[in-house]
């Protein structure tokens, strides 16, 4: 097996082989070192509101349909069925008490329980040849929830999510729960690009330098007050536990017309003030920083914006919830979702899902732009000649290893985890040393997976109960 020592102490460091972006044997273990372990999303509580809604999402190869079963229970049952492996449900979405294998039939219901087999008795002998009890569709060997948005990882032996999350919680409240009842999701729009998954994921973390260049065209039309050079490196950069972001520094002014600045209305502005804690509203009403883009490792991203969605000067904030799926080395599935507190007035959901259209999603102008340049990269990444680059991804560093500029005191930025202002690569390095200790770890003892994989066929079921 090829030895990446070199190339993760390249990327601990700050400078980045360039083939990783275009790499088969990086892909490889990336799926069974990162993958199969870290905690993923696969979509949220308000895509399946009522017993028997689901929707079917993978974690790489894995489909899984994600349902709320009729004790109102989130559940993960692995998409294939138990008699000659067909997917049993082919549908993204929908409403369902049982699902029917398509291939001879064997049903299950919502909860994953077996009940229906075609000629039980004639072909089996009943329930005395083969017994359905106990038998059930594979669960996910782990599920957990925070804030409505649920995750599943391969590993049973995971650490519980809220730990895997740590203090990015503080700011995922920001993006997934701005109402006691939290956000709603709409869609996921889903396309494929010919890009490597960590360039998004990275670029979402914290690339505020690319704003001004990439991102030029939308800066000319106006459709933003924000994105100039000199806005975004005002802004502040965080990491804490397994996430980080980029913020915009905000006008002088109250909490309240901070809020009111990037275009939330006061009702929904009062409930912000009962839901999140001092700290957290100290970021926005003391130190002047409104969140904008981040990104949850490995591979789940996060934007909140305000752009103009009328011909006045007044702007909407939207929120958008995505995920770099990764095909392969050079391909990643795009799922983007419109996110909007649930309590929001209809005029204000429907405005922000306009300004998250014009943005972000399968035609939005950023989105355009941003894609182009990943394209670009990870085409450039698989030749040979990216075999001998190291890309510099230092910014923020002198030669020696200090900081360009101090860290934000707690004075500064009422957030847990190290903040910075300023334009710096520190977040996404944040990432790829996370990445780098993931492929860096033994591989997991396949006999101990193969025994949780025992377990849950011999019928023990996770779920996770309605809040
Ligand atoms: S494969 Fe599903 S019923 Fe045969
Ligand atoms: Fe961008």
């Amino acid at each position: 097996m090829t030895d990446y020592s070199d190339v993760l102490d390249d990327v601990r460091r700050g400078m980045i082989p360039a083939h990783i972006y275009n790499d088969r044997g990086i892909f490889e273990l990336e799926k069974r070192k990162i993958f199969s372990r870290a905690w993923i999303f696969v979509g949220h509580e308000s895509e399946i509101a009522q017993p028997g809604d689901y929707v079917v999402r993978r974690v790489l190869e894995d489909s899984f349909i994600v349902t709320r079963d009729e004790d109102g229970c989130v559940r993960a049952h692995f998409n294939m069925c138990l008699h000659r492996g067909m997917q049993v449900c082919r549908a993204e979405m929908g409403n369902a008490s049982h699902f029917r294998c398509p291939y001879h039939g064997w049903s299950y219901r919502n909860d994953g329980r077996i009940v229906g087999l075609p000629f039980h008795q004639e072909a089996y002998g009943g329930e005395e040849g083969f017994a359905r009890k106990g038998q059930r569709l594979l669960p996910a060997p782990n599920i957990g929830i925070y804030n409505g948005m649920i995750f599943l990882s391969l590993d049973a032996g995971a650490p519980p999510l809220e730990e895997y999350l740590g203090d990015f919680r503080f700011y995922l409240d920001f993006y997934t729960k701005q109402s006691p009842g939290g956000i709603e999701l709409h869609g996921p729009q889903r396309w494929r690009i010919k890009a490597n998954w960590k360039i998004g994921a990275e670029n979402f973390a914290g690339d505020m330098y690319h704003t001004p260049q990439t991102h030029t065209s939308v800066v000319e039309i106006g459709l933003f007050r924000e994105p100039n050079a000199q806005k975004r490196k005002e802004g502040a950069l965080y990491w804490a536990g397994n996430g980080g972001g980029t913020t915009y520094k905000l006008p002088d002014g109250t909490l309240e017309e901070r809020l009111r600045y990037v275009g939330y209305p006061d009702p929904m502005i009062e409930r912000m003030k009962q839901c999140w804690s001092a700290e957290q509203l100290a970021i926005i009403g003391t130190d002047g920083f409104m969140f904008s883009a981040a990104s949850l490792y490995p591979n789940m991203s996060f934007v909140h914006n305000w752009p103009k969605v009328g011909t006045s000067d007044d702007v909407l904030p939207f929120i958008t919830l995505r995920q770099w799926q990764p095909i392969s080395e050079d391909e990643t599935e795009v799922l983007s979702w419109f996110a909007v507190d649930a309590a929001a007035p209809e005029d204000f959901k429907a405005l922000s899902y306009k300004a998250y259209l014009m943005c972000f999603g399968s035609t939005g102008m950023f989105e355009q732009d941003d894609v182009e340049n990943w394209v670009s990269l990870t085409n450039t990444a698989a030749g040979s000649m990216a075999r001998r680059l190291l890309l510099n991804s230092r910014m923020g560093l002198l030669a020696d290893g200090s900081e360009v500029a101090p860290r934000l005191s707690a004075e500064q930025f009422s957030g847990p985890g190290i903040a910075r202002q300023g334009y710096s690569e520190f977040n996404q390095r944040e990432l790829l040393r996370r990445w780098a200790d993931d492929l860096a770890r033994p591989s997991a003892d396949p006999a101990v997976a193969a025994a949780s994989n025992g377990a849950a066929a011999n019928g023990e079921s996770r779920a996770v109960s309605r809040k």
